[in-house]
């Protein structure tokens, strides 16, 4: 008896409500891949140990979640420009000889989502952003390395944005986050990288009424699909993007150099990652 021929997965801590599991399930069976995507469960402290496990088992890669980002790209051998400038790696790859190689395919699902969903957005004017956690890192790379000539970014904790500010240089401008909708004026994009909104928090209290008719609001909580700010955003008749698809999309790259086939983000996927 012989497993799957081609292995990875997702670590993390805790790991059983990764949705990834589901989405590169869908993917080996659509594509008939020989392959398996597992949970990793890696607690606190202990991720070198669980990656030389599965190197020396022969997985051909791992995805990586909370808390071991930063930890999956200090272990690594090599690692992408993207993922250096985000300081994070959530997708591995195992090459020949335990060689791992790191990459960050967050900023990439980011601005895929948004050519997929809403492909009239351009990058050409400010945006705002809420957050400056590890997603709103990877939001902000992605927009700069797009062209976008201003970032708007508010946190409730001013110190993290000014933080993240001083890492990417002059076109990153603080706000304090009371006063982020004061900012609107002459935004292309609003974007959501805090946990407010999400099932279970509050919602994200920004007041819309000073936004460009023609701005896009989008969000990075996906549960649920439409959080009270999409709502918000929506009624005021502005184009909004949720945040599934940025999910979808950075899962591509990893998909592809695992199992060998670029697969493809659709409404069939999306249909079973809604599914309860
Ligand atoms: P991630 O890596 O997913 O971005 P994170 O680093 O925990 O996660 O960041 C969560 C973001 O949500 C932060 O910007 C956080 O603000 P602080 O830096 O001030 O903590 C923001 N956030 C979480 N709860 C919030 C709340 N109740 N009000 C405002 N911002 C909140």
């Amino acid at each position: 008896m012989s497993g799957p021929r081609l292995r990875a997965g997702v670590m993390g801590w805790p790991i059983a409500h990764s949705k990834s599991p589901r989405l590169h399930g869908f993917w080996l069976r659509r594509y008939g891949v020989d392959g398996s995507y597992a949970p990793v469960p890696v607690p606190p402290g202990t991720f070198e140990q669980e990656l030389r496990r599965l190197i020396d088992e022969g997985w051909r890669g791992a995805n990586v979640t909370i808390p071991h980002k930063e930890a999956a790209l200090a272990a690594a051998d090599e690692a992408t420009p993207r993922a250096r400038a985000i300081g994070a790696a959530n997708t591995l790859v195992f090459g020949p000889g335990g060689l791992v190689l790191a990459d960050n395919t967050d900023a990439f699902g980011f601005l895929e989502n948004l050519k997929d969903r809403a492909p009239a957005w351009r990058p050409d004017r400010p945006a705002l952003v809420l957050g400056a956690g590890g997603a709103a890192r990877a939001v902000i790379h992605a927009l700069l390395e797009a062209g976008a000539p201003e970032i708007r970014l508010a946190n409730r904790t001013l110190a993290r944005a000014e933080a993240l500010a001083a890492a990417f240089g002059p076109s990153v401008r603080v706000l304090p986050f009371a006063e982020a909708g004061a900012h609107l004026g002459g935004a292309g994009l609003i974007v959501n990288t805090t946990s407010l909104g999400m099932k279970d928090a509050p919602p994200l209290d920004l007041d819309l009424a000073g936004a460009e008719p023609d701005a896009l609001a989008t969000d990075i909580v996906y549960t649920p699909l439409v959080t009270p700010f999409l709502a918000a955003a929506a009624a005021r008749d502005l184009a909004v993007v949720d945040g599934l698809g940025m999910l979808l999309h950075q899962a591509r790259p990893g998909f592809a150099a695992w199992f060998g086939v670029e697969p493809e983000v659709d409404d069939a996927l999306r249909a079973v990652m809604l599914e309860p």
